[in-house]
């Protein structure tokens, strides 16, 4: 079948991601990527697709309802796939109202349109939902934070701690409750924490190899034993891909790594490896480890039990983490262009003020 995708927040890390995935996979679907193109979003991001026939791209912020439902009735899309968010933990601690901005109203201004168009809200009728749907990308960090043992599944209770995961669940109960309440035909996908090309420096992975190539600090909060799931990113495009096509209308799937590491090990594996890529002496890029000042309701461990859409869509990841890390690492060697633009300017300025003491 033909369609037609809204996927919002395109131009950033994750998007691009699936922007590509899909935009090459299926050239019999238009592809519309959403994005305002805010200091996480890059153009630059997709210059190897922005070519195709199937690839549109509108600048609109998805704060902004008429902006929105105009660029619906423009395009008629079939499915949207929303990721456009505020994603930044530290950043929701400085200004949690830019996260409850994009990350509950622009996902209501969303669920919004599609209704409208969808729907005809008058009758009630819900005809016009055949064939569509709409996937909401969220996290695993509204199940907040566990101990050293158990994993969160499905069905684990909400939780969230930091403004930003606060906001996530708050658009996740929102896209449940458009099901609930309208019939809006729904998937919701909880993922851990990502890794690979693309990805912003203001985040441990892709921070530590910036910071690592420039003999900078590398800053470890708290005492670094917190511990994340990490996914390479291409593996969750191809988890969305499936879902998105085939998963069971109203559910929500979680999507992992099986792969936790601590913040300490993790970088001290990143040391390691950048050492060698770099022709560094082994332990020197290690020097640059700087405990600092812990994050405030630091999340102790995130961890995802995903035997539902293993089991269910027969998802699994394709790369193991080393290959994955290896893969990351090289990507950034290779476009330290990329690297020098995204960290000029206001970059700078962010970094400075969240290091300084
Ligand atoms: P990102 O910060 O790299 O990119 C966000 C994109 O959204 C950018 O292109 C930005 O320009 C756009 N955007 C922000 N505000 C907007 C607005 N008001 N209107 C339109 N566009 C706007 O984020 P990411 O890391 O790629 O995450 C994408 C999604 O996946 C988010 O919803 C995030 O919550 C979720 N997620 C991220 C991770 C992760 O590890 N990064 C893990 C699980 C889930
Ligand atoms: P981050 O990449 O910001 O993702 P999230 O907070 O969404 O999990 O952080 C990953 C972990 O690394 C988290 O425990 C916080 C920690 N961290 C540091 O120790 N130093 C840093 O400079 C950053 C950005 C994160």
């Amino acid at each position: 079948m033909k369609q037609t995708i809204i996927i919002t927040g395109g131009a950033g890390f994750i998007g691009s991601h699936v922007v590509r995935e899909f935009a090459t996979k299926y050239p019999d679907y238009t592809i519309v990527n959403l994005d305002a193109l805010t200091y996480a979003g890059n153009l630059e991001n997709l210059k190897d697709v922005d070519h195709l026939p199937n690839y549109k791209f509108e600048k609109i912020d998805i704060c902004d309802a008429q902006a929105v439902l105009e660029v619906f009735k423009k395009h008629q899309p079939t499915g949207v796939i929303h990721l456009a968010a505020e994603s930044h933990v530290d950043r929701s601690i400085a200004d949690p109202s830019a996260f409850v901005m994009t990350n509950v109203i622009g996902t209501v201004n969303l669920l919004n349109a599609a209704r409208e168009i969808w729907n005809d809200a008058s009758t009630g009728s819900a005809k016009g939902y055949e064939g569509k749907r709409f996937h909401h990308v969220s996290t695993d960090e509204v199940f907040g934070a566990l101990g050293s043992e158990g994993f969160f599944t499905e069905d684990t209770k909400y939780d969230p701690h930091s403004p930003y995961s606060a906001s996530k669940a708050a658009s996740d109960h929102f896209v449940r409750a458009y099901h609930d309440t309208y019939g809006m035909p729904m998937v919701l996908t909880n993922c851990s924490n990502n890794y690979g090309p693309n990805h912003f420096p203001e985040k441990l992975i892709p921070l530590c190899i910036h910071n690592i190539i420039n003999n900078k600090p590398l800053p470890i909060y708290g005492d670094g034993k917190y511990t994340r799931d990490w996914l390479f990113v291409i593996d969750h495009a191809k988890a969305i891909d499936l879902v998105f096509h085939q998963g069971k209308n109203g559910d929500c799937y979680n999507v992992g790594g099986f792969n936790e590491w601590q913040n300490i090990d993790l970088v001290k594996e990143l040391c390691q490896q950048l050492d060698t890529k770099l022709g560094r002496e082994p332990g020197t890029s290690a020097q640059l480890i700087t405990f600092v000042k812990d994050r405030p309701g630091h999340d102790l461990r995130y961890a995802i039990d995903a035997n539902k859409i293993n089991k269910e869509l027969g998802w699994y990841p394709s790369v193991t983490f080393e290959q994955g890390l290896a893969k990351t690492i090289d990507w950034f060697m290779d476009n330290q262009e990329w690297l020098n633009n995204v960290t000029s300017g206001d970059y700078q300025k962010y970094y400075d003020t969240q290091y300084q003491e």
